[in-house]
C-alpha cells in the first residue's frame, strides 16, 4: 500500500504527539543559518575571489549577502544558528521588534555562540518592510567580513499589483569593502584606532548584491520597488539613479507617505524602499551613482535594460504602502533623556567612564576607546536609562563631535520630531537615524517592548570604540 504524503503527515504528526509532545515546536526542523567561511567575486575580474565570512543553509558554502530570508508580517522566522566560524557569533535581525531573548545581541540578550555551537532563533516578524540580519558579536569584523543577509517581511496583503503599486521589486544590499590587490580584505585595519577615531574603516570596493558593477536586468515601463540596505559597517551612501526619478515609500522598512527625492541618504543599517519607473530605452543602461565623496557621482551598478519592447507604463501616482501599526508617543507624559555623543578625532575628549572607572583621554586610547555617550565610554557596564514600559521616551540626540553618527536602537522604531529645532516634516520611522556632525536630533517612541535593548552607532568601529549601551523598559 502506497503512503498517500496526506496519510503519511497524519501519520508522522500523531507519532510525534504520542512520543514527544512537549517537544513538539522543537521537532518542526528548524532551518539552519551557517556562518562559516566562504569566497566570493567581490572585485570585478580580473581579480581573484576574496576569502570572507558568509552565511548559508547548512553544509552549503554562504553567499555575499547572506541568503534573502522571506516571510509575511506575522509570521515566525525560525533559524538554527550553526557557528562554523573560528570565533564567537551572533545573529541581530535588525530593524525587527522582536522578542528581546532573541535580538541577538551578544553580551546583553544572550551569550555569543562558540565555534561549534548552534543557536535557535524563533521570533515573529511583526511589521511589513525590508529589514537585514547581521552578527552582532565583534561586528566591527565579522560584518565587514560578510556576514550580513537580507530579511524581507511582505504585507500581509499583497501590495504588488494593486493599481500604482510596482510591477516587480529587487532587493539591492550595498555593501564596502577594503581590500588589497590580490582582493583580499585588508585585515591589518581591523580595530585601527585612526579608522575608529574618524569616519570607520571605509572600503574603497562598494557592490551591490555581492559583486561590483552588478547590472540589474530590467524591462522598459516596469515599476520597480527597489528595497535598497546599506550593510556598509561605515560609509554613509547618497544614492541616485542616472535618468530616473525616485519615490521613497519606506524608511528603515516603515512605511512613510511615497516621497520624490532626487537622492536617497543611507546610513550604515538604514533601509530604504523606492519606487521607479523604468522609463529608459530597451537596451539600454543606467548607472546606480554613489556619492563618494565631495559631490564626486562614482557608477557602483547599473540598471540594464532589455532589448523587448517596453511594458505599458504605470500611469497611477505611486501607491502607498498601508499604513504601519504604529502607536503615537505621548509628549506630554514623555520621559525626557539625552544621548550626549563626545569623542573622535578633533573632538577633544577629556576622558570618561570605563568599566566603573574615570580614564584620561590617553588612558582610554590605550583600551581602544576613543568615544562615549553620556560620559560613559562603551560597553555593557552601565545602564544608560531605564523607563516604564508602555511610556513615551523623548530622546535628544546630541552629536557633540566632528563626525555623523547612525545611531540605532534595538527593538524599538522611532518618530524623527526634529533637527536642529526644526520640525521634521511629516511623520518619518527610523531605527536608525543619522545625526550630522554637531546635529541634534529629537526622537520620541512608545516603550513598548520589554527588555534591555542596545543603543548604538552603526559605524560599527564606532561602536567598538565607545559609542555603545543600552537602556531597559520594565
Ligand atoms: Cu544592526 Cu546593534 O545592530
Ligand atoms: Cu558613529
Amino acid at each position: 500500500m502506497t503512503l498517500t504524503r496526506r496519510r503519511f503527515l497524519t501519520a508522522s504528526g500523531a507519532g510525534l504527539c504520542a512520543l514527544a509532545a512537549p517537544t513538539l515546536a522543537r521537532a518542526r526542523a528548524m532551518p539552519v543559518l551557517q556562518a562559516g567561511p566562504s569566497s566570493a567575486q567581490i572585485a570585478p575580474l580580473p581579480y581573484p575571489v576574496t576569502p570572507v565570512w558568509a552565511y548559508g543553509p547548512e553544509g552549503v558554502r554562504g553567499t555575499i549577502p547572506g541568503p534573502e530570508i522571506r516571510v509575511r508580517a506575522g509570521d515566525r522566522v525560525r533559524r538554527r544558528l550553526s557557528n562554523g566560524l573560528s570565533q564567537p557569533t551572533a545573529v541581530h535581525w535588525h530593524g525587527i521588534r522582536i522578542d528581546n531573548a532573541m535580538d541577538g545581541a551578544a553580551g546583553l540578550t544572550q551569550d555569543a555562540v562558540e565555534p561549534g555551537d548552534v543557536f535557535d532563533y524563533d521570533f515573529v516578524a511583526p511589521d511589513a518592510g525590508t529589514y537585514w540580519y547581521h552578527s552582532h558579536n565583534r561586528s566591527w569584523e565579522q560584518v565587514a567580513r560578510g556576514l550580513a543577509g537580507p530579511l524581507i517581511v511582505e504585507e500581509a496583503e499583497p501590495w504588488a499589483g494593486l493599481e500604482g503599486a510596482a510591477t516587480r521589486e529587487v532587493t539591492c544590499v550595498l555593501d564596502d569593502w577594503r581590500l588589497v590587490a590580490d582582493g583580499a580584505i585588508h585585515e591589518e585595519s581591523f580595530g585601527a584606532l585612526h579608522d575608529a577615531a574618524h569616519g570607520g574603516r571605509l572600503g574603497n570596493t562598494v557592490t551591490l548584491n555581492g559583486a561590483s558593477e552588478t547590472a540589474l536586468p530590467v524591462r522598459a515601463g516596469e515599476r520597480l520597488r527597489l528595497r535598497l540596505i546599506n550593510a556598509a559597517t561605515a560609509r554613509v551612501m547618497p544614492l541616485r539613479i542616472d535618468g530616473h526619478a525616485a519615490t521613497v515609500i519606506a524608511r528603515d522598512g516603515f512605511a512613510t507617505a511615497p516621497q520624490a527625492v532626487d537622492q536617497v541618504v543611507l546610513a550604515p543599517a538604514q533601509r530604504a524602499d523606492i519606487v521607479i519607473d523604468c522609463t529608459g530605452a530597451p537596451g539600454s543602461r543606467a548607472s546606480i551613482l554613489l556619492d563618494a565623496g565631495r559631490g564626486e557621482w562614482v557608477p557602483i551598478a547599473s540598471l540594464a535594460y532589455s532589448g523587448e519592447a517596453p511594458l505599458p507604463a504605470v500611469e497611477a501616482p505611486v501607491r502607498p504602502l498601508p499604513d504601519p501599526a504604529w502607536r503615537e508617543p505621548d509628549l506630554g507624559s514623555a520621559q525626557r533623556e539625552e544621548l550626549l555623543m563626545e569623542g573622535g578625532a578633533m573632538g577633544g575628549l577629556s576622558g570618561a567612564m570605563l568599566d566603573g572607572t574615570r580614564l584620561d583621554a590617553r588612558a582610554l586610547a590605550e583600551k581602544g576607546k576613543v568615544w562615549a555617550f553620556n560620559g560613559i565610554a562603551g560597553g555593557m557596564h552601565t545602564r544608560l536609562f531605564r523607563i516604564a514600559r508602555d511610556r513615551t521616551m523623548h530622546l535628544t540626540l546630541r552629536n557633540d563631535t566632528a563626525w555623523p553618527h547612525g545611531i540605532h536602537l534595538h527593538g524599538h522604531h522611532f518618530q524623527v520630531l526634529s533637527r536642529d529645532g526644526v520640525a521634521e516634516p511629516g511623520r518619518v520611522l527610523h531605527d536608525t537615524v543619522l545625526a550630522a556632525p554637531r546635529e541634534v536630533v529629537e526622537i520620541a517612541f512608545v516603550a513598548d517592548n520589554p527588555g534591555k535593548w542596545m543603543i548604538h552607532c552603526h559605524m560599527l568601529d564606532h561602536q567598538a570604540s565607545g559609542m555603545m549601551g543600552w537602556f531597559e523598559v520594565a
